[in-house]
């Protein structure tokens, strides 16, 4: 589970300063899921970013399972990102010269894989997105939500504790947006997962258990 307690993320632009996040408490369970929302630069990314060890605090703490992430060393955190947490953004973020097989490959080379197993597992977690007659695609061969698939398919081969995304059907159209979240939501309830997903989408935070809402960096949590 993560506990994050005072955790506040200053950013200096000059002689300004910005708290992204201005001493933010918060809870999530093991297998929860959390929707957050809230106004354009309210905090949203930078708080995902603290969840998924991809930047610290400025104070406060991040433990997941008892692990304070910003105390860790680099390369422990590195180790957590590529183990622990899957990704999902909202451009998609695939390699642009890696087709869509090499590119869910890419997330097991961190982890020491070896090849055959890191081909079997990626072509298996394709399958799983509905891709496997995509795999010699390149992402600019894919339409965006097949491009996102990809993406899913990229964060969830590690067999991750925690799945991120931030945003993942911002560039999507209506249809494909239903898509992805249903897949999103098949994938948290398969796997047990940690899922928190930033979204505008009123759907998808209507039916969440939790809602944290995020403005000028501090949060409230509602429970439906
Ligand atoms: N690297 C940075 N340097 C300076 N300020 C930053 C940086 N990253 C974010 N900020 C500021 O921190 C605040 C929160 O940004 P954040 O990206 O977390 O907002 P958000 O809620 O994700 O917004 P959006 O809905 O537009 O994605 C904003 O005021 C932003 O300008
Ligand atoms: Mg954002």
């Amino acid at each position: 589970m993560y506990r994050l307690s005072g955790v506040v993320k200053r950013y200096r632009r000059g002689r300004a300063t910005i708290d992204a996040l201005a001493g933010v408490d918060l809870t999530i369970e093991d297998g929860d899921q959390l929707v957050i929302k809230g106004p354009t630069g309210g905090g949203k990314s930078t708080l995902l970013q603290m969840l998924g060890g991809l930047d610290r605090p400025t104070s406060g703490t991040v433990e997941l399972d008892g692990t304070d992430l910003a105390r860790l060393s680099e390369a422990k955190l590195t180790r957590v990102r590529a183990a622990t947490v899957g990704f999902v953004f909202q451009n998609f973020n695939l390699i642009p010269t890696l087709n869509a097989q090499e590119n869910v490959e890419a997330a097991l080379v961190p982890l020491g894989t070896r090849a055959a197993e890191r081909r079997r597992r990626a072509a298996e977690a394709l399958e799983s997105v509905g891709l496997a007659e995509r795999r010699a695609h390149l992402p600019s061969e894919l339409s965006g939500g097949q491009q996102q698939r990809v993406a899913i398919a990229r964060a969830l081969v590690k067999q991750p504790k925690v799945l991120l995304a931030d945003e993942p059907t911002g560039n999507l159209d209506e249809n494909m947006r239903d898509e992805i979240v249903g897949l999103l939501e098949k994938m948290w309830r398969e796997h047990g997962l940690t899922y928190v997903v930033v979204t505008h989408d009123t759907a998808i935070a209507r039916r969440a258990s939790r809602v944290a809402t995020i403005r000028k960096g501090h949060v409230k949590v509602a429970e439906n």
